[in-house]
């Protein structure tokens, strides 16, 4: 949540700030800002609204500097409107700063200063910040050999409860930025006579591929031709230099409407890369480079504790149903955000494992660091290579989906299942599962890649669909078993985009609550593909007609689904159950994606919503 982008170099600082600062709009849309030192004096241009709005503002006023700081907010203290909008002025004009995260004390800091007559705009955490900086600044003469400013800095942090990632200018020292983290991402960009500080590497494209993945407590200098990394506690930290292998052109729209279609279209690609050099070579089971753990002690786990949210919760639950059919293990799901506060008694031998797209995920970040304190073995599913998660992990597998940056997960999620599939297999194989299991699991799961292209090709009939059923108010999803997740996740992406009602439920479960709901005004997406349960799934489609309800049914070809009982149909290809997951996907990733199209609707920037969950 939030996107914070600072920059010193040579060239003007405006169009660069503004440009990373686009490539930040996913972490939040709520309004734009920009701060430059000019002269001996900082300048402000922030808006509510899009960073097109204060581009066209920065503009028209024609910056001259060479350094800068700006932001992207998604609102968590006070409402949305230019005054709340960052960068925050300390009350003497002397600091400007930008701020991704929650001062959970800032109502007393914020009492301590207005003793001392500071008056303040907004009605932020952030601009109690940048008075404390400042007071600090006005108050504190630094030891000798030490920097005012950044003291002030370190000093004013000390005193802060919650979390932050900032990046900080001063009046006085126009050509410095001072960084610091803790609890929310931040990145140095290290480049060729300019520095740069984000809250994610993605707003160095074009610039750097070369950074430093802060940690939690550091506190970063940047100038033109140089940068200094330390500790809250001024001891000096050895940096890291990473070397980030995205190509700029993954993340541009090219010929697509939204990111959100992009993506969806990626997937054959996506999935391509996931699998990448990730089977054995006798073609029985997978393999990863970064688990750093045995399969001698994989063998000894008893129970696997899976925790996500949202849409890779949903990931968790395929998992949890495809571990226990290859490996028999149990598994277990829990919200990470439920998981951090319950303090769950958990056996010794459990495995505990994390699913997150960006790695940032606040809650999902901290279930990883309670179950890592407790002992426990930690490993992780990541698509953002060098992500917090990434780096805490004990061990994990790169998702390698490449970047996503509609907010609505898709191409993430399919790669999340198919990761699943394939430790399911991996432990699997190191039980139960027999070779000859294993070998067309693997082919399976190479076919896969080829059975989306094929769904995809049948978009145009999808988005028919999707408009016949655009202006209903209120959607079912209904699946069984292995479909169940993907209930959920079909309900999540039509809600999240197009701001329709939708539930997802355990097909049978409709009889207990949900059926009151159905009529005519009411479509169900019913998950229906060929397999044990289909008989059982053609009774409840049944049942939901009987009562007038349209169906839109997702099936298998060669499934024999009768035709006159559903309203639409849209075939998936026949696949092993593994697959099946990641295949229905596609359908109701499109379906989702055209009724918000036809609506209307911010695909890509859906309202309240934001990328990375950076916040409790
Ligand atoms: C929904 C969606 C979210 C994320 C959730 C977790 O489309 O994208 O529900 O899945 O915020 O995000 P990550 O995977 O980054 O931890």
């Amino acid at each position: 949540m939030c996107g914070i982008f600072a920059y010193v170099g040579r060239q003007k600082a405006g169009g660069i700030l503004l440009e990373g600062l686009k490539r930040l709009e996913y972490r939040g849309y709520d309004s734009a800002g920009l701060a430059v030192a000019d002269k001996d004096k900082l300048r402000v241009i922030k808006k509510k609204g899009r960073v097109e709005v204060v581009a066209a503002k920065a503009r028209r006023a024609r910056l001259q500097a060479v350094m800068g700081i700006s932001h992207t907010r998604w609102a968590t203290h006070g409402d949305v409107n230019d005054t709340n909008a960052h960068p925050h002025l300390s009350d003497d004009s002397k600091i400007a700063l930008v701020h991704n995260g929650v001062i959970e004390n800032y109502a007393s800091i914020k009492k301590f200063l207005e003793s001392r007559n500071c008056s303040f705009q907004s009605q932020t955490d952030t601009e109690v910040l940048a008075s404390l900086i400042a007071y600090h600044y006005a108050k504190e003469q630094p030891e000798e050999g030490k920097n005012r400013f950044l003291e002030s800095v370190r000093k004013s942090l000390h005193h802060v409860e919650g979390a932050y990632g900032i990046a900080v200018i001063c009046a006085d020292y126009p050509n410095e930025i001072v960084g610091a983290r803790k609890g929310s991402p931040l990145v140095l960009g290290v480049g060729n006579g300019e520095n740069m500080i984000s809250s994610d590497v993605s707003a160095f494209a074009g610039r750097t591929q070369n950074v430093v993945y802060l940690d939690d407590g550091q506190v970063v200098l940047i100038t033109r031709d140089d940068f200094s990394v330390t500790t809250m506690m001024d001891e000096s930290v050895q940096p890291v230099i990473n070397r980030v292998d995205w190509e700029i052109e993954e993340s541009v729209l090219g010929t697509f409407s939204h990111y959100m279609e992009k993506e969806i279209f990626e997937q054959p690609t996506s999935l391509e890369n996931t699998m990448r050099g990730r089977f054995s070579d006798d073609g029985s089971t997978a393999k990863f480079g970064g688990l750093n753990i045995a399969a001698r002690d994989l063998r000894q786990i008893d129970r696997i504790l899976f925790c996500a949210c949202g849409t890779a919760w949903h990931a968790c639950l395929v998992a949890e149903y495809l571990i226990e059919r290859f490996a028999r293990l149990p598994v277990e799901v829990d919200y990470a955000s439920e998981f951090r506060y319950r303090n769950a008694p958990l056996d010794k031998n459990t495995l505990v494992f994390v699913i997150s797209q960006s790695g940032e995920t606040i809650d999902t970040l901290e279930a990883l660091r309670e179950s890592k304190r407790k002992g426990f073995r930690t490993l992780a599913f990541t698509n953002v290579v060098g992500s917090t998660i990434a780096r805490e992990t004990d061990g994990g597998i790169y998702q390698h989906a490449g970047p996503e940056i509609g907010v609505a997960s898709t191409k993430a999620f399919t790669s999340q299942i198919l990761l699943a599939a394939m430790v399911a297999l991996y432990l699997g194989r190191l039980r139960d599962l027999s070779f000859n299991d294993g070998t067309e699991i693997v082919k399976a799961l190479k076919k896969t890649p080829g059975l989306v292209s094929q769904i995809l090709d049948q978009a145009d009939k999808i988005k028919a669909i999707a408009e016949k059923y655009a202006d209903s108010r209120d959607f079912l999803f209904l699946g069984r078993q292995l479909m169940f997740p993907l209930a959920l996740e079909g309900a999540l992406k039509l809600k999240e985009i197009s701001y329709l009602h939708a539930e997802g439920y355990p097909a049978a479960e409709m009889k207990h609550g949900p059926l009151a709901l159905i009529g005519p005004e009411c479509p169900t997406v019913f998950i229906a593909p060929k397999g044990e349960i289909f008989k059982k799934n053609l009774a409840n489609i049944q049942e939901i007609k009987a009562r007038k309800g349209p169906i839109i049914a997702i099936t298998s070809t060669g499934s024999d689904f009768p035709e006159d009982l559903a309203d639409d149909i849209i075939f998936i290809p026949q696949s092993h159950e593994c697959v099946t997951p990641i295949l229905a996907a596609i359908p109701l990733q499109l379906l989702a994606y055209y009724i918000a199209r036809h609506r209307g609707c911010d695909v890509d920037k859906p309202r309240n919503l934001a990328k990375s969950v950076t916040v409790e």
